[in-house]
């Protein structure tokens, strides 16, 4: 994406047809354009449309609208289409990012937006025609499974860049398929036949890391008595996959970065530069832009690391996957492997929160087998300590499970009865539809009312039923 500086105003921008991402077809969706122009500071009249997903600012090499106003941050904010528009994300950027006046860790920009970065402000404009992109008509890439839009986004990506020499970055929640798709990956390259190795680095003890990874010679350092072959080596001809690449040490990040980068390695105690042939994939639980305004990654690591970047969102946001991945977890653990998990589970299941994503819903499933309460499973999900998140991400899942529990609480006092439960919790009709949407509550409350009325529900949603049973 380059910069161009044409800074004509768009105040006259056609109302916008796509909010944020939509399918439009089983092979194609819609991302909603949209173009950032600095209209006060050292950088105006710079503009730059949005070309993709995402748009980045800051003032790193890398960032999509690069800014030299030093009150900004290497890596400051991202602005990210979702399905509910043009989020604006700060980035724990040092001075912060005000939109519309108030700062903000996260919030919509809707058309005409000022967004204020250090001493820059920034307009938002959203435009007109939405960019086309293709999404996988598979549901599932290697073993990862999925059938929702961002899935079959990932695995079309997935799929172009896996025969490609590329180093790929992997992000995403704990739990949310990282090791699978790495594999995924590697198993589609031209490398599959090769090894593919992994190295945990947040289990590595961090003194024991660069001769891991690297190797040593005889007597490199005590306790080194014979010759090791590090894991790049190890790897040669297939595939390093560095999960949780976050938790490398700062001091090691410049070799690691040489080893990618050149294709070499040195082990130590040797003088020796040896040629490895090694395709890296990294994965990580972390945003490492936020880690690099930190300082505890290096800009370099995170610019390399970064040709190829994936995101997995987490369970909670593509809910449309749970029924499909409940039933290859039920098969999995059923004698006849085409078993089908009892509707009551599923509907247990479809309620759930998930903050520990695929992995705890497997459990779950297994939970329900071994226990024989289908019913209960909703209730009985571990909790993760909340202490191991940021503030941000704390926050976001205690207001989006809250907001689950009070909808499920105020339908089921309404009969599902959208216009009256919006009367009674005096919102918006369609505010309130959007919301039960968002939290896939619409499949809820189908399964509530099978055999009642609430016709209105019912009316609603008879769009998209057509996707199947989700099996
Ligand atoms: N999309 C998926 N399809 C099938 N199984 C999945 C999927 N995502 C995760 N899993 C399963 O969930 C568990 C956690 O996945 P994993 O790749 O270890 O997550 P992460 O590396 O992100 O922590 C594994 O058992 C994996 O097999
Ligand atoms: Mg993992």
């Amino acid at each position: 994406m380059a910069a161009s500086t044409s800074a004509r105003a768009r105040t006259h921008a056609t109302v916008v047809v796509v909010p944020g991402t939509r399918e439009i077809s089983r092979t194609r969706y819609e991302i909603a354009r949209f173009a950032v122009t600095v209209v006060r500071g050292v950088d105006a009249p710079a503009s730059l449309e949005s070309s993709g997903v995402e748009l980045t600012v800051g003032t790193a090499d890398g960032n999509d609208l690069k800014l030299s106003d030093p009150a900004v941050s290497r890596h400051h904010c991202v602005f990210a289409v979702t399905t509910r528009g043009v989020e604006l994300r700060d980035l724990d950027s040092t001075n912060g990012t005000t939109l519309g006046g108030f700062r903000i860790n996260s919030g919509y920009a809707g058309h005409g937006a000022l967004v204020k970065v250090g001493e820059t402000t920034l307009r938002v404009d959203l435009l007109a025609e939405p960019l086309r992109s293709p999404v996988s008509q598979e549901d599932r890439f290697g073993a990862v499974l999925g059938r929702s839009l961002p899935m079959r986004r990932l695995f079309e990506i997935a799929g172009q860049v896996a025969p490609s020499e590329a180093t790929v970055l992997i992000e995403g929640e704990t739990g949310t398929g990282k090791s699978m798709l790495a594999e995924a990956i590697h198993g589609a390259s031209r490398r599959a036949g090769g090894p593919f190795v992994v190295v945990d680095c947040a289990a590595m003890p961090p003194q024991l890391m660069e001769s891991e990874l690297f190797g040593h010679e005889a007597g490199a350092f005590t306790g080194a008595q014979v010759r090791r072959t590090g894991l790049f080596e190890a790897a040669a001809g297939g595939t390093l996959f560095l999960d949780e690449i976050g938790e490398l040490p700062l001091e090691l990040q410049p070799k690691l970065l040489r080893a990618i980068e050149r294709h070499e390695v040195r082990r130590i105690g040797s003088t020796e530069r040896r040629h490895v042939d090694v395709r890296v994939i990294a994965a990580t639980h972390r945003d490492l832009r936020r880690e690099v305004n930190r300082g505890a990654f290096r800009s370099d690591l995170w610019y390399r690391l970064n040709t190829v970047r994936l995101v997995i969102p987490p369970l909670r946001e593509r809910r449309e996957d749970i029924r499909m991945l409940a039933a290859h977890f039920y098969g999995q653990m059923m004698p006849d492997p085409d078993a089908h998990p009892p509707a009551e589970l599923l509907d247990a299941l479809m309620r759930g929160d998930w903050r520990g994503n695929v992995r705890e819903l497997a459990s779950a499933v297994r939970r329900a087998l071994i226990t024989g309460d289908q019913a209960a499973v909703g209730e009985q999900l571990e909790d993760t300590d909340e202490s191991t998140l940021s503030f941000r991400e704390a926050k976001e899942r205690a207001t989006g499970s809250w907001e689950r529990q009070y909808l499920l609480k105020l339908m089921a006092r309404h009969a599902w009865n959208v216009s009256q439960a919006a009367r009674a919790a005096r919102m918006d009709r369609s505010h309130l539809h959007g919301l039960l949407r968002r939290h896939e509550l619409l499949e809820v409350g189908r399964a509530e009312t099978r055999d009642g009325d609430a016709g209105d529900l019912r009316r609603q949603t008879t769009r998209g039923e057509s996707e199947g049973d989700g099996t």
